[in-house]
């Protein structure tokens, strides 16, 4: 069992929790996942890992409520446990970037970005971050990137933090001024990431990409997370979650991503009413 040692509400959708969690503080690496199980016989979730304490042996994740599952994992408080915290699962971010890392995160993707723009910056390359969302409320870990970055920039669909627009708005506009990267990672909604892309490839400016599709297993036998990526199937849990952006198929991931959403929407209904 696994202790949840703090707990923050970031915005009435998203959680942050810190989980006492020796072995795999000790082990993960950027880029790395976990799948967790709130409670015995519970439906199985992979999340990020946003940070991690070797000293502490705690494990942060970012959560967002959206279904059964996370809705069940979101009631649970300070000093609850959770049945099952299986990893670190997935490879380790390859970290290219050798004098200026652009980090992209859309919404919660923010999470996953955290520890590998952190380890970065402790490579001592220069780091600047474009932090997106519908609104305001929606951009997270603000504090957290502009203690660690550069340049921290937003955008918000409505306008109520930074750009009124898009991160690729932003990414076009610091281009531009002949701002110069030696690599872009992206991570949040699919159709983001596929954005990026299409103004990074064109520029040949090397993007990395972290996949979250449908997970069971975590460990390549389900075949759930398959992935196309440079013509050849890849299984995100193993192969994953990041790739080169440029290799990704957007379109198919997108695909599979909605396959199950009726099913989803369905058991919500049926467990939570
Ligand atoms: Fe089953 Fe990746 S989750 S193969």
């Amino acid at each position: 069992m696994y202790k949840i040692v703090a707990k923050q509400k970031l915005n009435h959708l998203v959680e942050k929790m810190v989980v006492h969690a020796p072995y795999v503080a000790r082990k993960c690496e950027p880029g790395q996942f976990i799948i967790l199980c709130a409670n015995e016989g519970d439906e199985r979730i992979p999340l990020t890992i946003q940070d991690y304490d070797r000293e502490a042996e705690t494990v942060s994740i970012i959560y967002q409520i959206v279904g059964y599952s996370t809705t069940k994992l979101a009631e649970k408080e300070v000093g609850d446990t959770i049945a099952h915290f299986a990893g670190p699962l997935g490879m380790p971010a390859q970290l290219h970037a050798k004098k200026r890392v652009l980090g992209i995160g859309g919404g919660v993707g923010a999470a996953p970005l955290y520890p590998q723009i952190k380890e970065l910056k402790a490579q001592g390359v220069a780091c600047d971050v474009i932090l997106g969302g519908r609104d305001k409320d929606y951009v997270i870990l603000q504090e957290e990137f502009k203690e660690i970055t550069d340049n921290v920039y937003f955008a918000t669909n409505d306008g109520s933090l930074g750009t009124n627009g898009f991160v690729t708005d932003v990414l076009n506009e610091l281009l531009a001024n002949g701002v110069v990267y030696d690599e872009v990672i992206a991570i949040g909604p699919l159709p983001m990431m596929k954005a990026v892309v299409g103004i990074t490839k064109p520029l040949d400016i090397k993007t990395m990409v972290s996949l979250n599709p449908i997970m069971i297993d975590g460990t390549g036998m389900c075949g759930g997370c398959r992935v196309t990526v440079g013509g050849k199937t890849k299984f995100a849990c193993v192969d994953g979650p990041d790739f080169d952006g440029f290799e990704v198929d957007f379109d198919e991931a997108m695909r599979r991503q909605n396959m199950y959403k009726k099913q989803e929407e369905h058991v919500c209904r049926m467990k939570l009413g």
